[in-house]
């Protein structure tokens, strides 16, 4: 315990020699030790400082030891307190302890044994104070994920959110990449009557379909090579909890069959098992392809659709929020830059409402972690940010020789242009390059590009290179 800091004392004793010797004796047994006259002013002390130990003779004037006792008890996080008497009686201890108080010592006692309970005590508030330092911890921990939401359609997608979450319905996420739909699943979980118990996320595309299946719904020992013991599937481990199923429409047409038929009978086989396991999960879902499209080239079925679509919550991509750029900027500077992030000059700003994020929320996001470390001086201007986000408006403005972009300036979303040098074009051809660098190889492809599979094979949709030409 040599490494913990000094225990804070305070000593309430009207008798003023013996205050005087006792203070100074703890003071050399390395204690922080204030001393009181009497209750009230130690009560006064009590409110200035933050005191782990309160010795406490019984009979004071003005307010006694026990009523100090007392009113110590009502304040939040009081000390701990040992009562010190000349005049011991069982009842006025049994009446102390009962009070709250630590510990009891009668006059005379030695130095030593003081010390040993002064101790004690300190130890016993500080693993109080630690206790209720990593509770609060942990509330806010598991607190809800603050979602920014200054435009309309944002509100409304909160006010889905908090309608839905207490109900037991499953939930259907949309929307584009890094639009915020795995916390948006996360928000639904912690404001459901699920909370406490898991909530355990699966990404439906980061798995070829074997794997897919066993992390999905567990396996029996033997139920291949390999599988030496039984394993709990991810549906099993959601039980009483919610289940994220991310890309859920990447998922395979046997697997989809199969979660179709344990979200019918709440039941399911692992695999290679022959006995029914019973399961009780919530679904939450989410997608950024387009439903209708799947649905109709047969990629997913509909009728697991409509049981995963109970409720729909889209979200919109943030080129069609552009009053929620500065909000998120100001809330992603706060987390990613710590107790004293840097500011953001104007145009900075400005730059970043008039950029198109094709990669949405978690571009935005990305952009300021790169900002933050590039920061002088606490400030970071448009020179900390990436070129593309200042790309566009010198495309907008060919002979401006600043960067810059000028307040009301249109924003420059070039998603409709296709001609030579648009944003469009010049991202239409560096995918056809990597699909010809890897023969059309999709996997290889997105990886080349560095984007997830299904932000490329929306791309290849949107630019109608689905097939190899
Ligand atoms: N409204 C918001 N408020 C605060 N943070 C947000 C908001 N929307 C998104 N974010 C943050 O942006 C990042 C991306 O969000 P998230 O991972 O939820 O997106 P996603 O839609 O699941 O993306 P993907 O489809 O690529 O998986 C996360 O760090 C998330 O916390
Ligand atoms: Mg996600």
């Amino acid at each position: 315990m040599s490494e913990q800091p000094q225990a804070r004392i305070l000593i309430a004793e009207d008798e003023a020699n013996l205050r005087l010797v006792l203070q100074k004796e703890l003071e050399r047994l390395g204690y922080r030790v204030q001393a009181a006259p009497d209750g009230e002013a130690a009560l006064r002390r009590l409110e200035e400082s933050n005191v782990d130990v309160l010795l406490c003779d019984i009979n004071m004037p003005r307010i006694d030891g026990m009523e100090l006792l007392r009113r110590v008890h009502e304040r939040p996080n009081p000390p701990e307190v040992i009562m010190l008497t000349g005049q011991a009686t069982v009842e006025t201890a049994v009446e102390a302890m009962k009070l709250g108080a630590y510990d009891y010592l009668t006059k005379p006692y030695r130095i030593t044994e003081l010390d040993v309970r002064v101790k004690q005590a300190a130890d016993k508030r500080r693993l109080r104070v630690d206790n209720l330092r990593l509770r609060e911890q942990l509330a806010r921990q598991s607190a809800l994920p603050e979602i920014i939401s200054v435009s309309e359609m944002m509100k409304e997608a909160i006010r889905l959110i908090e309608r839905v979450a207490p109900s037991e319905a499953s939930v259907l996420i949309s929307g584009e990449s890094g639009t915020g739909k795995e916390l948006v699943a996360h928000a639904i979980h912690r404001l459901s009557g699920r909370s406490d118990a898991s909530f355990v996320d699966l990404n439906c595309a980061a798995f070829q379909e074997s794997l897919l299946e066993s992390e999905l719904f567990g396996y029996e020992a033997g139920a291949f090579s390999g599988a030496k013991g039984r394993k709990l599937g991810l549906i099993e481990l959601a039980d009483g909890g919610t289940l994220f199923l991310d890309e859920v429409t990447e998922l395979p047409a046997q697997l989809q069959a199969k979660l179709l038929r344990a979200i019918e009978t709440r039941t399911f086989f692992r695999v290679g098992g022959v006995r029914k396991v019973e399961v009780n999960v919530r679904i939450v879902a989410a997608t950024n392809r387009n439903l209708e499209t799947v649905v109709n080239d047969g990629v997913f079925r509909s009728d697991l659709l409509y049981r995963i679509n109970g409720f729909q919550i889209s979200l919109a991509p943030l080129r069609e929020r552009p009053e929620d750029i500065e909000p998120l900027a100001r809330h992603l500077l706060k987390q990613v830059g710590g107790t004293s992030p840097p500011e953001l000059t104007q145009d900075a700003f400005d730059a970043l409402r008039n950029y198109s994020w094709p990669g949405n929320v978690r571009q935005l996001k990305n952009c300021i972690e790169r900002a933050v470390i590039l920061s002088n001086n606490g400030r970071v201007t448009i020179s900390e940010l990436p070129p593309e986000v200042l790309r566009p408006s010198v495309a907008v403005q060919p002979s401006a020789s600043s960067p810059a972009v000028a307040p009301g300036t249109e924003p420059a979303v070039a998603a409709n242009a296709s001609a030579p040098g648009s944003l469009r074009e010049v991202e239409r051809q560096q995918i056809l390059a990597a699909l010809e660098q890897t023969g059309w190889h999709r996997g290889k492809t997105a990886e080349i590009l560095g984007i997830s599979p299904s932000t490329l094979y929306r791309r290849l949709r949107d630019y109608d290179l689905e097939r190899r030409r």
